[in-house]
């Protein structure tokens, strides 16, 4: 474990760029660091803050507390039958993963290229992009029980993954520190390019036989066009997730607003695009003081230089408002607000 830090700034470690201090802080580099630190009990005496590269989180004050930030290396790998076992640290950069996988000719999560954060944030939202989720690839997960110190193996059953979520977002909020994930991945690509993005890129490109390298070089193209880049426009991706709802509400919706974006989602229900529900609420490239969404996906929040999560957080507060005026559905933040 690295030396325990006290009253550091949060800022570098934040991808919205928000000044914000936390009272302790330090480094986890092995399960055995993290296993000693839970028995001497630390963690239990204080709040406690599990950071991965901070790409999905929102701080609106100064943390009392200890953040732990979770650099364990490593990734590993080996043949399972039809399949490849990968296994890496929870602290492994998410795309360092997904390079490793497509240079080694590893199918299944070139589509998620290009995501920020770490391997160990990865089931907890079941990271999703281009028609791909984590749980199409999870194999297993360890993790820690702060409580306990003991470890345990969470299988695919175990996770209860669904869209933008998992158990570690309910039952199991904050009782688990995630320390490596196994992922199944095959030799045979089945490709995934249904995504109309995908399509009109590889066509540009004039490629008709796609390989795992040509997916994951588009995916990371497409999103460097409609994303800003954290390291010069704070943010922390899609700030709301794209709202499910049923039958009978999208045919209220739909009636009014006919041309509403909109996808057939899981047990008849309807999931519509945030972003257009954002813009037609003439929210997209809107800045308000150093906040604003931005100008190529409204779904986006940003910091133009010096916003305060609160700033940002009433700015969400406020689209949240307006979509539900205008349309009668309440979008759900997907960034974590702290
Ligand atoms: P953090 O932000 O550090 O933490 C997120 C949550 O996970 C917190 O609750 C934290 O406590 C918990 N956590 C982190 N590590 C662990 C651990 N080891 N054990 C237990 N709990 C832990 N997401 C998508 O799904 N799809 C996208 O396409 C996508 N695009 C993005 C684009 C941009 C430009 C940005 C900035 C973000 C995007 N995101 C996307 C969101 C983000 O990349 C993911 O949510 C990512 O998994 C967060 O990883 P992180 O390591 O930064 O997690
Ligand atoms: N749209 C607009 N205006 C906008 C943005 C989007 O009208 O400003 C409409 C367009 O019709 C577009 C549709 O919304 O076709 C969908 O937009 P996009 O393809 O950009 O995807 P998204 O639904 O906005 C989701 C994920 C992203 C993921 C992409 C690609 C959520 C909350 N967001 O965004 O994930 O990268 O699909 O699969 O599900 C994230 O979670 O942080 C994230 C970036």
């Amino acid at each position: 474990m690295s030396i325990l830090q006290e009253n550091i700034s949060l800022k570098p470690y934040n991808t919205f760029g928000v000044h914000v201090s936390s009272k302790y802080f330090a480094e986890i580099f092995s399960e055995a660091d993290l296993k000693d630190l839970l028995e001497k009990g630390l963690t239990g005496q204080q709040a406690l803050l599990i950071l991965g590269g901070g790409s999905n989180l929102l701080f609106t004050k100064d943390f009392d507390g200890l953040v732990l930030k979770i650099s364990i290396p490593g990734i590993s790998s080996r043949v399972d039958n039809d399949h490849i076992l990968v296994t890496a640290g929870a602290g492994v950069v998410w795309n360092d993963l997904v390079n490793y996988c497509v240079s080694k000719g590893f199918a299944g999560v070139e589509n998620l290229s290009l995501i920020p954060g770490t391997v160990g944030a990865s089931p907890i939202q079941n990271i999703g992009a281009y028609g791909v989720e984590l749980k199409d690839v999870f194999h297993s997960c360890t993790a820690f029980e702060i409580a306990t110190a003991k470890k345990r193996t969470f299988d695919f059953e175990d996770c209860g993954f669904g869209y933008r979520d998992s158990i570690f977002k309910n039952e199991l909020k904050g009782r688990y520190i995630i320390t490596s994930v196994c992922f199944r991945l095959s030799r045979q690509a089945e490709l995934h390019t249904q995504y109309g993005a995908i399509q009109a890129e590889l066509l540009s490109r004039n490629i008709s036989n796609p390989t795992i390298s040509d997916i994951s070089s588009v995916v990371s193209a497409i999103r460097v066009s409609k994303l800003p880049d954290p390291s010069t426009i704070g943010n922390a991706g899609s700030f709301f997730k794209n709202p499910v709802i049923n039958k009978d509400q999208f045919k209220t919706v739909f009636e009014k607003f006919p041309d509403i974006v909109h996808y057939p989602a899981p047990g008849d229900q309807v999931k519509l695009a945030a972003g257009w529900l954002i813009e037609a609420c003439g929210f997209k490239g809107k800045t308000v003081g150093q906040t604003g969404t931005w100008k190529n996906q409204a779904l986006v929040l940003v910091n133009h230089g010096s916003a305060t999560g609160q700033e940002v957080y009433a700015f969400s507060e406020e689209i949240i408002n307006t979509v539900y005026a205008k349309f009668g559905v309440r979008l759900e933040r997907e960034v974590n607000i702290l």
